[in-house]
């Protein structure tokens, strides 16, 4: 894991509640002595489980280091009171609605969250930077977390890097790249010191089970039909989460502002694939004479579904020294071990956010 720099004494995450969020807050908690901020509206796929388990380690004077604010970030005015009292060194922006299906069926969270929301922050946080000392103005940096979905979709062949178009083809992805435009431009126009990253797909633990890979453990270990989209050979190249948590420390460290870096696990796989590879794996585990992989059940496709994403790592790499640390069948098998045992955990999260694993995100013919 990477030292934070001891120049970032508070920093703000935005999002902190969410799973990638608080894979950066765990590992800031314990590899920084920086003041935490964790400003989140603690919505349905929130969940503090993580960062309290490792609050609860922690000497009560590194717990004090740790704050919880819920505040959204729609909310100009209570963004920028808060701004202006964090007086933040740092600021990791990943609050956003993450969930393409649910921007399927409800496109207006996306733009509050992800379009506003950014447009308020970098606002906010500009209008203190102008009353901020020249040696506060020295050190801070934005680093806004973004996907690779901006890009769009590939073909059997090539790869997104920090020089490809941008083309979303989703309500989230759309938000997501205006979020990234908006950034961009505060950077040209206004001098204002933001960095993008750009990521693929991440999995591992504390991961709301909604999304794919949480999703499909949880069908096996209920012996339910496993839903996947169309004939399953859409590609995505997937990163373990701690590994992207480690990314996004490093290019606050490291990064100039005004670079971008693509973030991603070199790991390729398509749906089907990833999916048979769970059943395996926890037909193992459990001994399980029937093979799950008879639970796989073909549905309907995601309306606008992207093909295939897949990110070229050079430039972190050979610039920042980034590389994942986890490779794919020992994240994977670390991933469905935390969820074998923390099964209660997933029941309270679906039964906290009402959610039943019901399928969502078809547009309904009238
Ligand atoms: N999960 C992935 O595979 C992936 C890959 C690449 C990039 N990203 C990006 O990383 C970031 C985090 O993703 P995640 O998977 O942790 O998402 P998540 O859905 O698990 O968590 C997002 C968090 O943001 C909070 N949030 C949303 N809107 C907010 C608002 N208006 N005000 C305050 N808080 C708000 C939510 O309450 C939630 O706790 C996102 O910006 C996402 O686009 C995710």
């Amino acid at each position: 894991m990477s030292n934070l720099s001891e120049n970032f004494k508070n920093i703000l995450v935005t999002g902190g509640a969410g799973f990638i969020g608080g894979a950066v807050i765990r590992q800031l908690l314990i590899n920084s002595c920086a003041n935490i901020f964790n400003i989140d509206k603690l919505g349905y796929a929130s969940d503090l489980s993580g960062i309290n388990e490792t609050l609860s380690k922690l000497k009560l004077s590194n717990q004090k280091r740790y704050s919880q604010l819920h505040f959204n970030l729609s909310n100009f005015s209570e963004i920028e009171e808060l701004i202006n009292k964090i007086k933040p060194d740092l600021i990791l922006h990943l609050a956003a609605e993450t969930h393409v299906d649910r921007s399927i069926e409800n496109p207006r969270e996306f733009i509050d969250s992800n379009i506003v929301g950014t447009f308020n922050l970098l606002e906010a946080t500009r209008n203190f930077l102008k009353n901020s000392s020249v040696d506060k103005k020295n050190i801070f940096k934005f680093i806004h977390v973004s996907t690779d979905e901006v890009f769009g979709s590939l073909g059997e062949n090539g790869m997104f890097s920090e020089k490809s178009n941008y083309d979303p083809r989703s309500p989230y992805s759309s938000t997501k790249a205006a979020s990234d435009h908006l950034v961009s431009s505060w950077f040209h126009t206004y001098n204002f010191p933001a960095i993008i990253t750009n990521c693929s797909n991440n999995y591992g633990p504390w991961q709301f089970p909604e999304k794919l890979i949480p999703l499909v453990i949880n069908k096996v270990l209920n012996k339910e039909p496993i839903p996947m989209y169309g004939d399953g050979k859409n590609i995505r190249d997937w990163l373990y989460v701690e590994d992207h948590a480690e990314a996004i420390i490093l290019v606050a460290n490291k990064g100039l502002v005004g670079e971008r870096f693509c973030i991603g696990g070199n790991t390729e796989k398509t749906n089907k694939e990833l999916i048979i590879s769970i059943c395996e794996f926890m037909d193992k585990i459990l001994n399980r004479e029937i093979s799950s992989t008879e639970l796989i059940s073909s549905v309907p496709d995601r309306p606008g579904h992207d093909f295939r994403y897949a990110m070229d790592t050079r430039l972190i790499n050979q610039k920042l020294g980034w590389k994942p640390s986890h490779n794919f069948n020992e994240g994977l098998e670390k991933t469905i071990l935390w969820y074998l045992n923390n099964k209660v955990w997933t029941k309270n999260v679906l039964q906290k956010s009402n959610y039943n694993s019901e399928r969502i995100g078809l547009i309904k013919e009238k």
